[in-house]
């Protein structure tokens, strides 16, 4: 198998490669953007480099303060959020965080938002002059969160509509030029027709799809009346979100077939990201069980080995031809 990276060549010789488009990764197993911290946070519990990416809390061009608290709720089946997006901007994450996650061996994902297109453009831009520099290679990937609020269009965020998720992916793309780092489209699951956003995304420029953010949620305190999350609204994550994100996965996989796929959404355990991987994804985001137990993205990559081997798998990508893909 040649020289391949820490976490290549499962304990049980399976192989664990996995690609997401043009990328090669030594398994399919990430970190979801927001809740494995700005940097490398979670090597205190494992070494980071054994998964295969770390995708970073979503950046802006500039510093964002993010929602009031209280900004997490629990809730049934997974829980609520409403950080808003709280960032130091993508040019003192660079400086305070980047270079904790090169020294720890990680391939970054490194996840943008922004308000308008223009902004789009603008983070692009300084994405590629911070993947330029002394810690290239660190940096695989770009990942679009596009689930925020559009200010040239009354605030409606993005993701809910192709033609503004389309311009958000294009302006990126324009900003990218010059790198060759994949760009993937995180999508939202609040839309009636998602594959109609995930091919408008597709055709603007995006090579993969992160399939899928939160789901819009509230929850109320009977005693006052008023919302528990400090913002109102916010976002439902865990196992509550896992069956609408496979759906998301499938349906998209069936839609486009050689388009590069990463399903998120309530993975617990090894057989959830099997799940994920068997729908059509190429690889999976580990997010809320992180929450309760910081080396879940680690177990969840042992589980998934295990049961692959179990199965008589000689890779992890055979799941692939099980599914819708073929
Ligand atoms: C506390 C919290 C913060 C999040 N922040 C971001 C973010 O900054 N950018 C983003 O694209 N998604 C963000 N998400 C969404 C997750 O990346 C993921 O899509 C979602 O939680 C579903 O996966 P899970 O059920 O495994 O958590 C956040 C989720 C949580 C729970």
């Amino acid at each position: 198998m040649g020289l391949l990276p820490p976490g290549a060549v499962g304990r049980r010789g399976l192989d664990m490669t996995a690609r997401v488009g043009a990328l090669e990764l030594p398994n399919p197993v990430m970190t979801a953007s927001g809740t494995a911290g700005h940097g490398a946070e979670l090597g205190a519990y494992f070494d980071l480099s054994g998964l295969g990416a770390v995708v970073v809390k979503s950046l802006s061009a500039e510093p964002w303060e993010g929602n009031p608290p209280p900004r997490l709720v629990p809730a049934a089946a997974g829980m609520l959020n409403s950080v808003g997006l709280h960032n130091p901007g993508i040019d003192a994450w660079a400086r305070e965080h980047l270079p904790a996650l090169a020294k720890a061996g990680a391939r970054v994902v490194v996840s943008v938002w922004a308000r308008s297109p223009a902004g789009y453009e603008e983070v692009g831009r300084r994405v590629v002059a911070v993947a330029s520099d002394r810690r290239a290679g660190t940096v695989v990937a770009v990942e679009a969160n596009i689930s925020c609020p559009n200010l040239e269009d009354r605030g409606r965020m993005f993701a809910h509509s192709p033609d503004a998720a389309a311009t958000a992916i294009g302006a990126l793309a324009r900003g990218l030029q010059g790198s060759d780092l994949p760009l993937w489209a995180k999508l939202s699951p609040n839309v009636a027709d998602l594959v109609e956003v995930a091919g408008a995304v597709l055709g603007a420029g995006a090579e993969g799809l992160t399939l899928v953010n939160t789901l819009m949620g509230m929850s109320v305190d009977p005693l006052t009346g008023t919302p528990t999350l400090g913002a109102g609204g916010g976002g439902l994550s865990g196992p509550a979100l896992h069956p609408v994100a496979v759906r998301a996965v499938y349906e998209c996989r069936q839609a486009f077939p050689s388009a590069a796929i990463v399903g998120v959404g309530g993975v617990m355990t090894g057989y959830d990201a099997a799940e994920f991987l068997a729908a059509g994804a190429d690889a999976v985001q580990v997010g809320t069980a992180t929450f309760a137990e910081p080396r879940a993205p680690r177990r969840v990559l042992d589980e998934l080995e295990r049961w692959c081997t179990g199965q008589g798998l000689a890779s992890v990508r055979e799941l692939g031809k099980r599914g819708p893909g073929l």
